[in-house]
């Protein structure tokens, strides 16, 4: 497994992670040790989870961090685990956002979960219009020197927050965020415009969310209804299973093909040919779909054939 570099920090992440935001929710314990025994085979790294997956399931808000406590016992260390804050926890205001009480509070609630004593990389999962980011990159700063969080991150922030939270971690000497974790994917590019060149010019490594658009760029799914999977039965599936997504999957998929590929190979090669992109971390509901995953994250594009996937 090819180790990257996330941003400009000494973190070393597998090229191929595992997110686990169907953890607790869609995968029952022995369903998720599965997953997370092959990923560990072989050589992911790099789990991402968050504070708030699990909402829905009998866990809760919670599960899957708590699920992966469980199923990291004595093996912590062989894992670079992110997890992230601001989602809302309950129905209180109180419980979400990343203002410094908060932070403070509820990353003792993901330790508690997760069962460890540090989180690799804490990530802000969303701007919170309400705080002042210098009040969140203090709050942050203040766990890297305690040592309960080694590096942070942020996700969904757009470009000017990306440059606004690097410039004033820099001028107010505190922790720098290394990474942006986005929803990119070859059919869903918005970030090009604004948060990759951001993130170029202050060092971050980009974490792409959704890099098969929830199973859709596996090709599983059919114009004609066939396929199943959590896409099916999500909110987006409409939106995603359009006539022209169809139409561009199929124009994307023959280009894999042409060249000795599928498209699950382009879907994966298509993101990490970029330098940028530190790590593609799709969930896997099966031993075998992580596996697949692995195996198709070879290729590398030329940038002929990156233009050319551009282009459809
Ligand atoms: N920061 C954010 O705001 C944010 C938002 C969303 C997600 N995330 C993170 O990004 C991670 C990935 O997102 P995601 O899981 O929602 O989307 P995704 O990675 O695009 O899709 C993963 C889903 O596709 C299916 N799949 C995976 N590999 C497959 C294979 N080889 N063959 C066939 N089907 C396959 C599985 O579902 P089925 O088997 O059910 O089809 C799997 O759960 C999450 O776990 C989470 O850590 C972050």
């Amino acid at each position: 497994m090819e180790l990257r570099r996330l941003g400009e920090s000494g973190l070393l992440v597998s090229a191929v992670g595992l997110g686990t935001n169907n953890f607790a929710g869609r995968l029952h314990d022995e369903a998720a040790r599965l997953v997370l025994n092959e990923a560990l085979d072989q050589g992911v790294t790099f789990i991402d989870t968050a504070d708030v997956y699990g909402r829905g399931s009998e866990e809760g808000t919670g599960g899957s961090e708590s699920q992966l406590g469980r199923l990291l016992a004595g093996r912590r260390n062989r894992f670079v685990l992110a997890t992230k804050v601001g989602m809302p926890m309950t129905e209180s205001p109180l419980e979400r956002g990343s203002s410094r009480r908060w932070i403070l509070a509820e990353v003792e609630n993901s330790l508690r979960r997760l069962r460890t004593d540090y989180i690799d990389l804490y990530q802000i999962h969303s701007p919170d219009p309400q705080t002042p980011i210098e009040e969140t990159l203090r709050a942050l700063d203040d766990l890297v020197r305690s040592g309960k969080v080694r590096y942070v991150g942020h996700s969904n922030f757009a470009g000017w927050q990306v440059a606004d939270a690097d410039w004033t971690a820099r001028t107010e000497h505190l922790t720098r965020p290394i990474s942006a974790q986005m929803h990119y994917n070859l059919l869903n590019r918005g970030i090009q415009a604004e948060v990759i060149p951001a993130c170029e010019a202050h060092g971050l490594g980009i974490i792409p969310y959704f890099p098969l658009e929830s199973g859709f760029l596996t090709g599983k799914y059919k114009a004609g209804g066939e396929g199943h999977g959590r896409l099916a039965e999500s909110a987006r599936a409409g939106e995603i299973m359009s006539p022209a997504n169809f139409e561009r999957i199929g124009a994307l998929e023959a280009l894999a093909q042409e060249r000795g590929h599928s498209l699950l190979d382009l879907a994966f090669g298509w993101l990490l040919s970029q330098p940028i992109v530190a790590s593609v971390i799709a969930s896997a509901s099966t031993p075998e779909q992580v596996r697949a995953n692995v195996a198709a994250a070879e290729w590398r594009l030329s940038e002929a054939e990156m233009e050319s996937a551009a282009a459809l």
